[in-house]
Formats: C-alpha cells, sequence, structure tokens
C-alpha cells in the first residue's frame, strides 16, 4: 500500500515536471447573433462556431499557473449597412471557464462603419425645406457621401455654403468631382475625417442647418459631439435615424417620387444651459 501511495506521487511530481498539468480554459462568449445578421466572432483572429448569440471557445492546453491573453472580436451588422467591430483581450489560466459579454457597446473601443447609401434628390430638397434653408446658411453634412445634401441646397435654394466630412477618402473624391460638375465647388468644403472625433467635428460650429444620414448606431456616438458643438439655433434634420436619445422637435413623414414613405427627423439646438 505505502509503496502504491508513494508511487502515486513521484507519478504526479513527474507528470507536473513533464507538463502533464497543462489544461486547456473555456471562454464562453456572449454577442449579438439572434436578430442579427450573421455575427462573427474571433479569437486571435481565427473565426469560433457558435449558435443563439453563444460562442464557446476552448484554448489549447495550457501551463498551470501561467497567464495567457486572448484578443477575442465580435464582428456585428445590425443591418445591411453598418457593420461594428467590437473587440477585447480576455485572460485565462489553465482550466479556467471564462464568460465574456459582448453584446453592450463600448464607446472607447467599439469601431463602427456605415458604408455609403445616397438620399435620394427629392429627399434632400424635403430635408432642406423642413430647415427652411435660405441663402444665409451653412450647411454640414457629417459622413456627406457624395456632397449630395450640400450641392442641392447650395444650387438650388443658394445656401451660402456646404461642409462635408467623410471617413472614407474615396467619397471625398467623389464629392469634389461632382461639387466641380455641379458648378458648385468653390461653395462646397468636404474634408476627410471621422465624426467620432470631435477635433475633426470641430468645423461644424460654422453651420447654421445640418443634414444627416448616418444610422442608428453612428448617430447616437455623434449627438453628445453635436449637442456640444452646435450653435444655438442651428436646425439639424435627420433622414429616417434619430441621434441616440436627443429627442426630436418633430418627426415627419414624406412621399418619395419612387412612392416610398420617408421619415424624417427635426431639431433646432437650444441655448447652452
Ligand atoms: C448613409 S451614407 C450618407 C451619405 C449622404 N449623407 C447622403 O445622405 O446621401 C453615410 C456616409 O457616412 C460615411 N461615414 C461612415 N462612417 C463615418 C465616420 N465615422 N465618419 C465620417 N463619415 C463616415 C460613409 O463613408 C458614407 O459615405
Amino acid at each position: 500500500m505505502r509503496a502504491l501511495c508513494v508511487g502515486f506521487v513521484v507519478a504526479a511530481i513527474v507528470g507536473v515536471a513533464c507538463g502533464q498539468e497543462k489544461k486547456a480554459a473555456t471562454i464562453t462568449i456572449k454577442a449579438p447573433g439572434t436578430g442579427h445578421r450573421d455575427t462573427v466572432v474571433k479569437v486571435d483572429g481565427v473565426e469560433i462556431k457558435g449558435a443563439d448569440g453563444t460562442w464557446t471557445f476552448t484554448t489549447p492546453a495550457l501551463e498551470a499557473g501561467k497567464e495567457y491573453t486572448f484578443k477575442v472580436e465580435a464582428l456585428i451588422e445590425p443591418n445591411n449597412y453598418t457593420k461594428i467591430t467590437r473587440p477585447r483581450e480576455v485572460k485565462v489560466k489553465a482550466g479556467d471557464a471564462v464568460k465574456l459579454d459582448l453584446s453592450t457597446e463600448d464607446k472607447k473601443l467599439d469601431k463602427i462603419v456605415v458604408r455609403w447609401v445616397p438620399t435620394p434628390d427629392d429627399i434632400v430638397d424635403e430635408m432642406a425645406k423642413l430647415a427652411k434653408v435660405t441663402k444665409n446658411d451653412i450647411i454640414f453634412d457629417p459622413g456627406c457621401g457624395d456632397a449630395i445634401m450640400m450641392i442641392r441646397p447650395v444650387k438650388l435654394l443658394g445656401a451660402k455654403k456646404g461642409i462635408g466630412i467623410d471617413i472614407d477618402p474615396k467619397m471625398v473624391k467623389v464629392a469634389k468631382e461632382k461639387a466641380k460638375e455641379e458648378g458648385v465647388a468653390d461653395r462646397i468644403d468636404v474634408r476627410e475625417g471621422d465624426i467620432l472625433n470631435e477635433k475633426d467635428m470641430a468645423i461644424c460650429s460654422e453651420a447654421s442647418v445640418v443634414l444627416i444620414y448616418i444610422g442608428d448606431d453612428l448617430g447616437a456616438r455623434m449627438a453628445p459631439v453635436l449637442q456640444k458643438l452646435l450653435k444655438p439655433g442651428t436646425r439639424v434634420v435627420s433622414h429616417r435615424f434619430k441621434l441616440g436619445d436627443w429627442k426630436p422637435d418633430k418627426s415627419v413623414t414624406v412621399k418619395g417620387k419612387d412612392g416610398d414613405d420617408y421619415v424624417l427627423h427635426y431639431w433646432v439646438v437650444k441655448e447652452k444651459k
């Protein structure tokens, strides 16, 4: 019996020495899945399998007592024009069973990309009408695409100037070319910039009218910046999307030439408290 016990102890010591104590860890990840288009979850750049909003990753065997870091990333498409990248780092040790919740946003870490979807010309005109654009107005479009929201009010209503920023350098080029083609290049100022970067957004303080079409996620992130930087009295009109919890003064539905209904939201920037 004694010999047997000694044998076990020796085997355990030899096992540890030989690295037999290595154990895997599991990371169970919750991310927006159901109701979203094909959320993809990657660990250290490799896609892992999941279902119904839960993904489980089993690490390779890890050495006991050592801490390992894994890079987890959820690629979420809440709709066909928005892509959210939600990265996190998870630290685990051999044998751990760790849970990671990627279902809520992190304003600092999440990256949101909205692709170009143009607002139809007649809806741009309806937005300008709702904002009561005059010759004295400077129009700003955060995420300006081909600059249509500045070009039409400048060309058709004589607005003083249009300023736009877009994160996509290709769109900035397209916008500049279009402004030239339409003969208003001298009154359209398009710059490459990120609407989530307050420095890039600083130019919006010149505006008296803001026309927006940017999606719920980016709109919610941008709203506090707009409220901070825009002058009191600035009129803001958004095509379809609200701006987070900034409650519109009114919302109207207009009929497009294509027969579809378009919802427009309207705000006037209040005096700063
Ligand atoms: C839905 S399109 C709207 C274009 C234009 N405002 C219109 O209504 O026709 C959104 C545009 O925002 C740009 N965009 C997306 N994310 C951005 C960001 N973080 N900063 C600046 N522009 C962004 C895209 O490149 C795209 O051109």
